[in-house]
């Protein structure tokens, strides 16, 4: 299990758990793959956030399993996809769907759990009019990310791009999967504080996002489970290549870079300070998240919210 906060590992054993009681799906090879990410580990961060809403306000870990594993599906089928659109090798350390099998397996992997992840929120035990509003959650969430995906695309090819263009990319491709996890976790509860939680959500997962983007610098690839510096090779716009070219350095990588031309590349930008811009970023969009949390119920969940709310910005994976 990654080094994630002790509240996100409780809960996701509950997360797999029911991952492994689900499987295996069935012989085909979509099935196959399906388990393979499924199974490949993964922060399981998405579902714990739900998780730890939803019990804030006294609903058991437990009783919310079918929407936590919901978003945990989603999330799923971002990540096959995303690692087509990437082009991209490696995922949780194992080789990607597309290059275990093929492109056409790993669409069809990607919409069978997208359809999945439906399924699964329909299990959730709730009121015809919670269920009702969970589903319209996850269903314009699908909407934004896929939205999101396309502007990040988009912006690859594009000659300018804005910080704010960028941030907006962001908040729709991962923001809004951080923000249904924690808004589900209070509708499920019936708390009455779907705005707040959704705020939260979204500002953490702008700034996870920020992070991920200066991970992808200065993680270890053994690590990240992920190639390093994929940003770079894809020429993808993040907030530090956005402060790097404002600096004046070029943060584009040929294809064929060796590992010490990568190297040099990011201490290039290091120097710029572009990777201490983008961390400054994200931990000012954390803290805001964390004012959010005034709308919870003191107590161990909350806190659990706030702890991981900074881990997501200082995480080594
Ligand atoms: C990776 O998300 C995709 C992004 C939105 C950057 P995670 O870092 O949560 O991936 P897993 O689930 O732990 O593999
Ligand atoms: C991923 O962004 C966003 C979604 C999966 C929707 P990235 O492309 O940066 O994610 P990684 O780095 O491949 O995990
Ligand atoms: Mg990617
Ligand atoms: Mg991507
Ligand atoms: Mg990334």
């Amino acid at each position: 299990m990654p080094n994630v906060p002790d509240p996100v590992r409780e809960n996701a054993r509950l997360v797999n758990e029911a991952i492994d009681g689900r499987l295996p799906l069935g012989g085909l090879r979509v099935h196959e793959a399906a388990e393979h990410l499924l199974t490949a580990g993964g922060k399981r961060l998405r579902p714990a956030l739900l998780m730890l809403v939803a019990d804030a306000f006294g609903r058991s870990p437990r009783d919310t399993v079918p929407p936590a594993l919901a978003v945990e599906i989603t999330h799923s089928f971002t990540l096959i996809h995303d690692d087509v659109m990437d082009d991209d090798p490696l995922r949780r350390g194992e080789e990607s769907v597309h290059k275990r099998w093929d492109v056409p397996t790993a669409i069809l992997t990607g919409d069978y759990l997208y359809s999945k992840a439906f399924e699964t929120a329909l299990k959730t035990d709730a009121t015809d009019a919670t269920m009702r509003r969970v589903m319209e959650t996850l269903a314009e969430t699908c909407t934004l990310i896929c939205e999101g995906q396309a502007l990040d695309v988009e912006y690859a090819e594009a000659d300018t791009v804005s910080e704010d263009d960028y941030l907006r990319m962001v908040e729709l491709k991962t923001g809004v999967l951080f923000a249904a996890s924690t808004g589900i976790g209070a509708l499920v509860s019936e708390s009455g504080i779907f705005d707040e939680a959704y705020g939260y959500g979204l500002r953490i997962g702008k700034a996870f996002q920020i992070h991920d983007d200066v991970l992808d610098l200065v993680g270890e690839s053994g690590d990240l489970g992920k190639t390093r510096a994929s940003d770079l090779f894809e020429g993808k716009n993040t907030l530090v290549t956005l402060h790097a070219r404002r600096n004046g350095v070029d943060p584009s990588l040929p294809h064929d870079a060796s590992d010490a031309e990568v190297e040099a590349k990011v201490e290039e930008i290091r120097e710029a300070g572009s990777i201490g811009y983008a961390r400054e970023r994200a931990e000012t969009l954390v803290d805001g998240a964390k004012d959010d949390l005034d709308a919870l119920p003191e107590g161990e969940p909350r806190d659990a919210l706030a702890e991981v709310a900074d881990y997501l910005v200082r995480r080594d994976y």
